[in-house]
């Protein structure tokens, strides 16, 4: 048996094995300068036609169809009574007889409705359990190219994990599974090509809380998806480890003594924190729950800070804060709604022709059309995910700069906005009022003290988060590691015990 430990992020995912001395960690994405960590992103495309319609769908049309035949073919009866001559009665009856061989002519029929709903549908009209059913796959970077690439021709799903919480419609929650499934067999035959060991167990990690607005219901489903999915992907076992508990383990063997460590792990969706005692002698040991003093998680991660943004220094160039008509701001939904790509209801309801007919209502009786003209391109070209996209750029790029410029040249050939370290601080406000909050939920939810502090995942490595976290906790001494590894070197830990 060998099993492996799979951190499936909101952003990236990460594959480790232990062997019980050393982490091997799984090369998932060729394509990347990063090749150990590939984007969760999903891009399912046809590359050449789109699947046929539904049988329901094509039958809806022939019955349509079918009416619009019984039409004429009363009008032409309506003729042939009325008829003056023989020779016109005549034209008449060869026309009732020709609409009565349509009108039974079933395959011709069908052909004809399948040509039209084809000739109206697009990618984005498939549901999405169609989509996944017939639609082929294409993770990290090259999902995310062929995406820029021809976005017409599938659909981006920007972060899987984050709707694994959330109230689903029919036939979601298969298709997130059989979405999962794809991947996590994807890093499976990944982990067996490159340890040469068939690999038949999984611990993969899970945030305290899920992405989502309905609680343990929520958690419930989410485990419930992935733990189908690695069934589906081939797996025979799979464990579920908290993010924050996996990254503590993984950093217990460099602990000389036993220490109450704080873990805060700040990922792409959900922050999550654990108080923790840890200790070189209770490495070996399975079951750890009972040295975990505390643990919290919520649902706020970088990625709203992509949104937040957008929102305070792209927007405003996209006639946010201008007025239309009789002095009335421009409706501040428009552009939260535009960035709702973890919410696919509302996206879809933002790309809608209607949503763009308002748009456009709304511009041409603007102060600035010139600006909401964007806004207009990116409903009308569903340039979303790649305007978050841009936004998270940006975001890592602030880490080591002062300013950056971003070009935006998908959206309009001359158009880019310059952002400052000063301007995501302020952005950032109350995204890091929400962290701390949590980070002092679970102190004082720990009966002990911690003696130090450990964080870990990709937003960790923005200066303005560590000064921000080490500003509220004086004192305690911070312990550095690997903010994209940590947690799932912990699961393959975890993973070598069983
Ligand atoms: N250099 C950087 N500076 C600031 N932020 C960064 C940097 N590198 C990555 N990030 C941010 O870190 C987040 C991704 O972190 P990580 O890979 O730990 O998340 P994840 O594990 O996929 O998500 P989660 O754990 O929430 O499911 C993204 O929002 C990304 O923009
Ligand atoms: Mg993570």
């Amino acid at each position: 048996m060998t099993a492996i430990g799979i951190d499936y992020g909101t952003s990236n995912s990460e594959v480790v094995y232990f062997d019980g001395k050393q982490h091997q960690l799984i090369k998932l994405d060729p394509l990347s300068s990063t090749p150990l960590k590939i984007r969760s992103s999903v891009f399912v495309y046809y590359e050449d036609e789109l699947p046929l319609p539904p049988a329901e769908l094509v039958e809806a049309k022939v019955a349509q169809l079918q009416r619009a035949i019984g039409d004429k073919l009363e009008k032409a009866k309506d003729g042939y009574y009325s008829a003056s001559d023989p020779k016109e009665q005549q034209i008449y009856s060869n026309r009732i007889d020709s609409l009565r061989g349509d009108f039974h002519n079933r395959p011709k029929l069908q052909q004809q409705a399948i040509h039209l709903l084809m000739e109206d549908m697009t990618v984005q009209d498939l549901p999405l359990a169609k989509l996944v059913e017939t639609g082929e796959f294409l993770f990290g970077e090259a999902g995310f190219r062929r995406y820029l690439k021809s976005p017409e021709k599938g659909r981006l799903i920007y972060s899987p994990k984050n709707f694994l919480g959330a109230s689903l419609l029919d036939g979601q929650q298969q298709a997130f599974e059989g979405m999962i499934a794809k991947q996590l067999a994807y890093f499976k035959q990944c982990a067996e090509q490159q340890l040469d060991k068939k690999v038949t167990t999984a611990v993969i990690g899970r945030p305290v809380k899920f992405h989502g607005t309905r609680g343990e219901q929520g958690n419930i489903q989410a485990i419930t998806i992935m733990r189908a999915a690695a069934k589906l992907a081939g797996f025979e076992r799979v464990e579920f480890l908290e993010e924050p508990i996996a990254a503590a383990y993984n950093i217990e063997s460099q602990l000389p003594k036993a220490t109450n460590v704080l873990v805060v792990d700040i990922g792409g969706g959900t922050t999550d924190i654990c108080c923790i005692k840890l200790s070189p002698e209770r490495l070996l040991a399975l079951d750890r729950q009972q040295d975990v003093l505390s643990v919290t998680g919520t649902r706020i991660g970088g990625m709203e800070c992509d949104k937040n943004l957008i929102t305070k220094a792209i927007a405003p160039s996209m006639g946010l804060g201008t007025t239309f008509g009789n002095n009335l701001p421009v409706p501040p939904t428009y552009f939260s709604d535009m960035c709702a790509v973890d919410n696919i209801p509302r996206l879809n309801e933002f790309f809608s022709d209607e949503y763009g007919l308002e748009i456009a209502q709304t511009k041409s009786v603007s102060s600035h059309p010139e600006l909401l003209q964007r806004l207009l391109i990116v409903q009308t070209e569903k340039l979303s995910a790649r305007l978050v996209n841009s936004a998270r750029l940006a975001k890592e790029m602030l880490s080591n700069k002062q300013g950056v410029t971003l070009p935006l040249k998908y959206i309009q050939d001359d158009y880019d906005v310059d952002i400052t370290t000063d301007d995501l601080k302020r952005s950032m406000n109350s995204w890091l009022a929400k962290v701390k909050k949590l980070i002092r939920e679970c102190l004082d939810n720990s009966s002990e003290a911690p003696e130090m502090l450990f964080i870990t995942g990709g937003m960790s490595l923005s200066p303005i988060v560590q000064q921000e976290v080490m500003d509220m906790l004086p004192g305690l001494p911070l312990m550095q590691g690997d903010a994209f590894n940590s947690v799932c070197q912990g699961l393959s830990i975890q993973a070598a015990k069983l």
